[in-house]
């Protein structure tokens, strides 16, 4: 759908990608736990997962990250207005992420928060991003989302262990050319606090301190996760859909959050968009919660799906319960 030429948008102008070296197989952690290869691909589709050596926090991926980025925009860190970081797992509470980000860079002009809304945050900071670029308030914002997923989840635990990766994705959303055509077109963001318990990690805040060592861990629920994921992903995506006159031909890339394969297939098949246009890279990268949407676009960049000009959803799911869904031409 065309953008109006008189509104002032904001576009996304690159995309880079962190991950850490070590990749662990699922036999790998078949030796760890009481599962199997064959059990985590059927149900899953995740064969691999990068993690980061013990003891490494986020800031380590986010740096090089938002390093690349600048560098493949061509952006110089002082022009930064601000830096979010999506993230649940980040080095500590406080300093933010984006501010241990911002020093590195030396980004000495930029403000810098991180953004806790687990799977969902990357769409929504670039919501957010978004919003500050079209009130006139910022020019060119950092919008970070990553995770150490392997710092929260219990090795123990074969139900929620062999879900998740670590990785980080960086964008550059800034101002477009007027009459570009190019930017974000349109977002939605939801919540349901009533199902927070289905997925949750417990003793992390003010209610149960993370000195309770044993809720330091992701619980869930994962039949009642899989069954609101693909309802609540379709639901948006059908709703973004209709608020903006967009059919499935309106769509050249659909980039969901990296949860499960069975959970991506479905949602694929209501919006009626052929596999060759999802991306996909949970079998490589399994659930690395704010950094799944970021990295699968510096993927499609990769492969040469991804160009100036690009139609493409972003839709995500995860605790909260919270979900969204964003709509842009990619590029200036
Ligand atoms: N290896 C072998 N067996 C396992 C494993 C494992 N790694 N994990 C669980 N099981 C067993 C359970 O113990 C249970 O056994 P039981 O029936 O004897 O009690 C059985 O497998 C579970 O079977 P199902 O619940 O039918 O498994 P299902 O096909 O639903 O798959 C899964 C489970 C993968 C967790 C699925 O429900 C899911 O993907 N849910 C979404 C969860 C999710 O993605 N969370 C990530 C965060 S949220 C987000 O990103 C959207």
């Amino acid at each position: 759908m065309p953008l109006s030429n008189e509104r002032r948008r904001a576009c996304v102008t690159a995309v880079a990608a962190a991950l850490p070296e070590r990749r662990v197989t699922n036999q790998e952690l078949a030796h760890q736990v009481d599962t199997t290869d064959e059990w985590i691909v059927s149900r899953t589709g995740i064969r691999e997962r990068r993690l980061v050596e013990p003891g490494t926090g986020l800031s380590a991926l986010a740096i090089p990250a938002a390093r690349r980025c600048l560098e493949k925009a061509g952006v110089a860190a002082a022009d930064l207005d601000g830096i979010i970081v999506a993230t649940i797992s980040g080095d500590q509470i406080m300093p933010a992420v984006a501010n241990l980000v911002q020093h590195a860079l030396g980004a000495n002009n930029a403000w810098g928060y991180d953004l806790l809304n687990a799977c969902n945050g990357f769409v929504a900071a670039l919501s957010t991003a978004t919003c500050f670029i079209e009130a006139g308030r910022a020019e060119r914002i950092l919008v970070i989302g990553g995770d150490v997923m392997s710092s929260i989840v219990d090795w123990k635990d074969r139900n929620t262990c062999v879900l998740f990766g670590d990785g980080c994705g960086a964008v550059l959303v800034e101002a477009a050319a007027p009459g570009s055509g190019n930017g974000v077109v349109g977002f939605e963001l939801h919540s349901d606090g009533g199902k927070g318990d289905d997925l949750s990690l417990p003793c992390a805040g003010s209610l149960k301190p993370p000195a309770w060592a044993k809720g330091h861990f992701i619980h869930q629920n994962g039949r009642v996760v899989f069954q609101n994921a693909v309802r609540r992903m379709t639901e948006v995506v059908d709703s973004l859909m209709g608020a903006y006159s967009l059919t499935k031909d309106d769509i050249d890339l659909l980039v969901p959050h990296q949860a499960n394969l069975r959970i991506i297939e479905p949602i694929a098949e209501r919006i009626g968009l052929p596999m060759d246009k999802v991306v996909i890279n949970i079998d490589r990268l399994a659930n690395t919660t704010a950094a799944t949407i970021p990295l699968a676009l510096a993927d499609a960049e990769a492969d040469g799906r991804l160009k100036v000009g690009t139609r493409v959803m972003l839709v995500a799911f995860g605790g909260g319960l919270t979900w969204g869904a964003c709509y842009l031409r990619w590029g200036r």
